[in-house]
């Protein structure tokens, strides 16, 4: 991966460019809206937002802003948990498409596995999800579909469907390498897209990060994005503020020391959700 644009084929042939920006906890309003086009003028062409961040309308219109030809750009959404099943799901989507004022979506994802702790019949809703979204897909509506945060055993039920998952979406960063699920992943051809790449913040002040950082001239995030990179992974960046120092990436090579030494940190901090037990 050289630059912003170059790309990771998915399993149906669709590219999804290597570098996302994110927008979880952008406030809606004026701060989203300047983020995303600025971080699409600063060279992102992937953009990363959900249902459940409530800032749809807003990133629909940082697009518009942006003055960048809807062709040129991967926008990726989510359907949140109080939409599963397939009627929900269905509902769900258009909202999304009126709120982002756009008539295709490059990229849908089922934001977090119904699971056993909070359902009898899990399995069977994120079968249902699925079915509304392989629809949706087929009527080509979304150019790809996936799913975040899933672990092997919800994936497994998807893996029997007509279309299988494109993208998985995990919490991914030093200390927290989901080697399991990843290595699902690639089994089953199923891109793995990381989120928190920098542990919500909490890899920045890591100071083993930051005397590796040091040592190419960069900072521990551009380290961990640069890292997620070489791990074969796509990182999500959520800074508004840190736009153009998280594109600056592609100037410089982790060496093969460096990787094992970062892939060996112990758990050091993450958000602490896990698909099994989250209680929303
Ligand atoms: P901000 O949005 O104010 O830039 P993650 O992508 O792992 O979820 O981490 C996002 C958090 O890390 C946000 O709090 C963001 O703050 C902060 N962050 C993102 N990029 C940088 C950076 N280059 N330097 C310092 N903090 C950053």
């Amino acid at each position: 991966m050289k630059k912003m644009t170059d790309t990771f084929k998915l399993n149906n042939g669709y590219e999804i460019p290597c570098v996302g920006f994110g927008t979880w906890q952008t406030p809606d309003g004026d701060t989203a809206i300047k983020a995303v086009s600025e971080a699409i003028r600063a060279g992102y062409c992937h953009i990363d937002t959900a249902a459940c961040y409530g800032n749809e309308t807003s990133v629909g219109k940082g697009i518009k802003v942006s003055g960048v030809e809807r062709s040129r750009l991967f926008v990726t959404g989510k359907v949140w948990n109080s939409d599963r099943g397939y009627g929900k799901t269905m509902v769900a989507f258009e909202k999304t498409m009126a709120d982002l004022e756009l008539d295709y979506l490059d990229l849908y994802l089922i934001h977090w596995p119904a699971s056993s702790t909070q359902f009898e019949d899990w399995e069977q809703i994120n079968l249902e999800t699925w079915r509304a979204m392989t629809e949706l897909y087929k009527a080509g509506r979304i150019k790809a579909i996936g799913v975040c945060n899933f672990l092997p055993h919800h994936l497994k039920a998807l893996m029997e469907t007509e279309v299988q998952p494109m993208v998985n979406q995990i919490e991914f960063h030093p200390g927290q390498m989901q080697e399991e699920t990843v290595s699902y992943c690639k089994d089953h051809n199923i891109i793995v897209e990381a989120w928190s790449p920098l542990g919500t913040g909490r890899m920045l002040s890591n100071e083993m990060l930051k005397s590796i950082a040091a040592k190419y001239g960069k900072s521990a995030a551009q380290l961990c994005i640069r890292w997620c990179l070489q791990n074969g992974i796509l990182p999500k960046s959520v800074t508004p503020s840190r736009i153009i120092e998280n594109a600056d990436v592609f100037d410089f090579e982790i060496t093969n020391e460096d990787m094992e030494a970062i892939n060996g940190m112990e758990y050091c901090g993450g958000s602490g959700l896990h698909p099994d037990k989250v209680d929303f």
